[in-house]
């Protein structure tokens, strides 16, 4: 190893949305059109792992995901490196760990772009591993925003909303912890990964094509501040029916937006259907929401569950849908985590 080399290793988990983004009002800062918010799940199942080196003979910025090396063009990727070093800057002009450059290597140990926010794990853990070995503080979730807007939910561990902000520079446009998951730490997650294909429109551009063409669009932002405030209360109140139900309805709205959008985009496939069905079939028998889907830019069903149910839902799950049949690739359990939960090591 070179002697000046400095390196630091990071893991992050990935969140999945209970309202959800979809739209930005700035394509360059990453701001959008409306706030979400979600929970972040535990590093134990859905996570990037990174590590950035920085060594004064290095002669380029470089990436490499999962063993490919990424083209440095991505804006951003720069803008991220960008963000860091100017932090950097701030706190001394001459660091000289400034000119140094950077060669990151990452890794998600699950699909990558198949709708399982491989986005948000993957920049979360970028800015954190970068704010470690450049030893910034403060917010760094309006940096890991500008990765992937889904990013800067995965800063924070537990419940998350990202408020959408209203000023130009985006500097109100960060995430901030609604509840610590220790406050309702009953609450599981089931990822029943349909397929781990690379999804076909990637979210960025699935939604900048809504933004321009959907006529539904308009109207679902009509009631986003309402439902960010019903949901918060569910949340409060530990209500798991009416969380449930706010959850599967705003994820239906935005795969119909998604289908209003022109051309069409569905990311859902039949046996998304089916999960939706067999949802629906289980809550209807038991007169209550036991169990909420909720569907990301992918085909890939995330459950929200209670502990106690989850043996019944395990066993309805593995009866319709038994894994590698019927084309469910697996299933992920998870608990969301009450940590920081991007961590070092
Ligand atoms: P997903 O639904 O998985 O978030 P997106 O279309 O939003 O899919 O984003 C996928 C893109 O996110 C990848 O093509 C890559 O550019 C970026 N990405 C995924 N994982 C990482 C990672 N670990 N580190 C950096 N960038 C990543
Ligand atoms: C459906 O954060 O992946 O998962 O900001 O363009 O990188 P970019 O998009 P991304 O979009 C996520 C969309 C979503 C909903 C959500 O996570 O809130
Ligand atoms: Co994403």
């Amino acid at each position: 190893m070179a002697r000046n080399m400095k390196s630091s290793t990071c893991t992050a988990p990935v969140n999945i949305a209970v309202i959800k983004y979809w739209g930005k009002r700035d394509e360059e800062l990453i701001l959008p059109t409306n706030s979400s918010l979600s929970v972040t799940l535990g590093q134990d199942q859905l996570r990037a792992k990174t590590t950035v080196a920085i060594d004064p003979s290095f002669t380029e910025d470089r990436m490499w995901l999962n063993g490919k090396e990424q083209s440095m063009k991505s804006a951003r990727l720069r803008n991220v490196l960008r963000e860091i070093r100017n932090k950097v800057r701030k706190r001394k002009a001459d660091d000289e760990t400034l000119s140094w450059k950077v060669h990151i290597c990452s890794e998600n140990n699950f699909p990558t772009a198949a709708g399982l926010a491989s986005s948000a794990a993957g920049y979360a853990c970028l800015v954190f591993t970068l704010s470690k070995l450049f030893h910034v503080d403060g917010d760094i979730s309006s940096i890991a925003r500008q990765g992937s807007g889904s990013a800067c939910r995965s800063v924070y561990g537990g419940f998350v909303k990202w408020v959408m902000g209203t000023q130009k520079d985006g500097a109100d446009s960060i995430a901030v912890q609604v509840a610590p998951a220790s406050h309702w730490p009953e609450l599981r997650t089931l990822i029943l990964v349909v397929s781990d294909q690379k999804k076909h429109t990637s979210s960025t551009e699935g939604m900048q094509t809504t933004v321009n063409t959907s006529q539904l669009f308009p109207r679902r932002l009509l009631g986003m501040e309402e439902k960010m405030e019903q949901m918060e209360k569910s949340i409060n109140e530990k209500d798991f029916h009416s969380f449930a139900e706010l959850t599967m309805k705003d994820s239906n709205q935005l795969h119909s937006v998604c289908l209003d959008t022109y051309p069409p985009i569905s990311y859902m496939k039949d046996v998304s259907h089916q999960i939706v069905r067999m949802v629906h079939c289980l809550n209807s028998i038991c007169e209550r929401n036991i169990v909420a889907y909720t569907f990301d830019a992918g085909p890939n069903a995330c459950l929200y569950l209670l502990e106690k149910d989850v043996p019944r839902v395990l066993s309805l799950v593995t009866t319709f849908f038994p894994p590698k049949d019927n084309n469910m690739e697996k299933f992920i359990q998870g608990l969301p985590v009450d940590v920081l939960p991007p961590s070092q090591g």
